[in-house]
């Protein structure tokens, strides 16, 4: 099956996130994120994807700050809230009945009830006619301790991070399971150690 370059969704599954932002007045923005990827490891840098028309990029573009929350698959309704196209004066936490959870070295509050949350300041937009790529740095990161052990590893299949594979007519809300191999990153060297 030949697919067309744009159908380039259908074959990746994406991770699901909401940003949480605010304007400069103050109003309290959620918005799902799929486009969102760390950069490299063990960098804290992390990237988004944003179309220009979005309330989520005007606040980090004011403000300078988002937080990266991980919704659980049991946040899926009020991810599809926060989808909508509110105006900007309109508080998206109230919208989709969340509760603001205070964040440590930002004024953005995360979202109450996620998996984890990094706090992030913008580093670098990169510009382009339709879209906006925008680099950000992880300046504080917090998990539920519930789902995570000490080492900071998530126990997934008790946590149900929320992930989505897109169709030509709409989004499968889907989950990570274990494939049954676990690799240690020295594997991936000749020499048996891990460089980095
Ligand atoms: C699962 C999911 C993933 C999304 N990912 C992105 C994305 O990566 N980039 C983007 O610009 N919009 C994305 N959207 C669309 C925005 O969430 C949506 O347009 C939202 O209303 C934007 O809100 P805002 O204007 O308050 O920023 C996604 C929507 C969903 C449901």
């Amino acid at each position: 099956m030949i697919l067309a370059p744009r159908q380039r969704e259908h074959i990746l599954p994406l991770p699901v996130v909401l940003i949480s932002t605010l304007s400069e007045d103050g109003v309290r923005n959620i918005a799902p994120w799929s486009n969102i990827t760390p950069i490299l490891r063990p960098l804290d840098d992390i990237l988004l994807a944003s179309w220009i028309k979005r309330d989520t990029l005007d606040n980090i573009r004011k403000t300078g700050e988002f937080v990266v929350n991980v919704p659980p698959v049991r946040m899926v309704e009020a991810v599809m809230i926060c989808s909508k196209n509110f105006p900007p004066e309109v508080d998206e936490f109230e919208q989709a009945g969340l509760e603001p959870r205070p964040s440590r070295k930002v004024k953005v509050p995360g979202v109450e009830g996620c998996l984890a949350w990094a706090e992030c300041t913008l580093v670098e937009e990169i510009s382009r006619k339709h879209y906006s790529l925008v680099i950000g740095k992880v300046v504080h990161l917090e998990a539920n301790d519930d789902f995570f052990n000490e080492a900071g590893e998530m126990d997934f299949e008790r946590a149900t991070p929320l992930t989505v594979m897109l169709g030509e007519k709409g989004m499968w809300f889907t989950r990570p399971v274990f494939a049954g191999r676990y690799a240690s990153y020295a594997e991936m060297f000749l020499s048996g150690q891990n460089g980095g």
